[in-house]
């Protein structure tokens, strides 16, 4: 299979647009394309974001790329090697697009879904060409963590998984191919940590603000440098075990959501969005924070990749 020259990014909300950006720099002619004219118009300022972002990370420019908006879905899939669907999580919706992708584009086209958890072999079942279908898992923001869950179908060919693979290696990114499992590993984890650190705040252990600083400065800090099987090496699989056979009973295994975030959302407190949430914003606070976790996710990843 020839290396991807053209993509069409489908739904330019949250992800979209610091995709596009990536896919251009990497030296694709990338389309972006939304049924919203207005997130279409507002994913313009999301790519040049993007791209100021990847300027400051030193990204490699590849020739060739550029970025361009379509209104039409036909044109935007015109010619597309590769199609990359980030249109809301809703499986009708998903089911509805994929077989007009079908219609515009070669047939060896790669079909790709940023799904954050629905298994790909249901996208595909509607698809002419399963085969060609496959989950490409990008991580928020997009433009700035490195890591891609790639993730076949039943019916996903190699070749396709591969040639995935080797398009994230173009980005600079790191490929990881999984088994499909609900919500992928990604999310799994960070579910996993999200409920036990809302049952320890729900239980009044520890205040919201003592979690993140512990979070952040312990765990958070490390795991960034060393993965999780790597740390269970460095403290000693005896340990681990020693330690595990009590703690693991202890631990929360609640099929509920934490009541604080029943409670909040009750109040209509849904996080930034609303100004409130866990913590409460001002619109000059989320603008500054926004400006901050960016610039240090920057600083970290330039530190990390030294
Ligand atoms: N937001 C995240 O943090 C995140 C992270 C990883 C994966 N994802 C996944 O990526 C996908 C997109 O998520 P998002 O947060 O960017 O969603 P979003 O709601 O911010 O944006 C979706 C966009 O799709 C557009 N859209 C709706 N129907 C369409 C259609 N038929 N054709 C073209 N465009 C259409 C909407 O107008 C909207 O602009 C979802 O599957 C989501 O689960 C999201």
């Amino acid at each position: 299979m020839a290396e991807i020259r053209r993509a069409a990014v489908i739904g330019t909300g949250t992800m979209g647009p610091g995709m596009g950006a990536v896919l251009a720099r990497t030296g694709i002619e990338t389309v972006l394309y939304d049924v919203s004219a207005e997130a279409l118009e507002r994913a313009k300022a999301g790519v040049q974001m993007a791209e100021g972002v990847l300027d400051r990370l030193e990204a490699p420019t590849e020739d060739g790329g550029s970025v361009r908006f379509e209104t039409e879905l036909a044109a935007a899939l015109d010619g597309a090697e590769l199609v990359v669907e980030a249109v809301p999580e809703k499986l009708e919706l998903k089911h509805e697009i994929f077989p007009q992708f079908e219609q515009h584009v070669a047939e060896d086209a790669i079909l790709a879904s940023n799904t954050s958890g629905i298994p790909i072999t249901k996208i595909a079942a509607v698809c002419q060409h399963p085969e060609r279908v496959v989950g490409m898992h990008w991580s928020n923001p997009p433009h700035l963590i490195p890591m891609i869950e790639v993730i076949p179908g039943e019916q996903t060919d190699q070749r396709v998984v591969d040639k995935a693979c080797e398009l994230v290696r173009r980005f600079g990114y790191h490929p990881v191919v999984e088994k499909e499992v609900p919500g992928f590993v990604e999310n799994r984890i960070l579910y996993a940590i999200l409920r036990e650190c809302l049952d320890l705040v729900d239980r009044g252990i520890i205040d919201p603000e003592g979690m993140d600083l512990n979070v952040r400065w312990g765990i958070g800090y490390k795991l960034a440098v060393i993965g999780p099987m790597e740390l269970l090496d460095m403290a000693g699989l005896d340990i681990y075990n020693a330690v595990g056979s009590y703690l693991n009973q202890d631990l929360s295994t609640s099929g509920e959501v934490s009541k604080t975030i029943r409670d909040r959302i009750a109040e209509g407190k849904l996080g930034m969005k609303t100004g409130s949430g866990i913590y409460d914003y001002t619109p000059e606070q989320i603008d500054q924070l926004r400006g901050q976790r960016a610039a240090k996710l920057v600083a970290v990843r330039k530190a990390l990749e030294a």
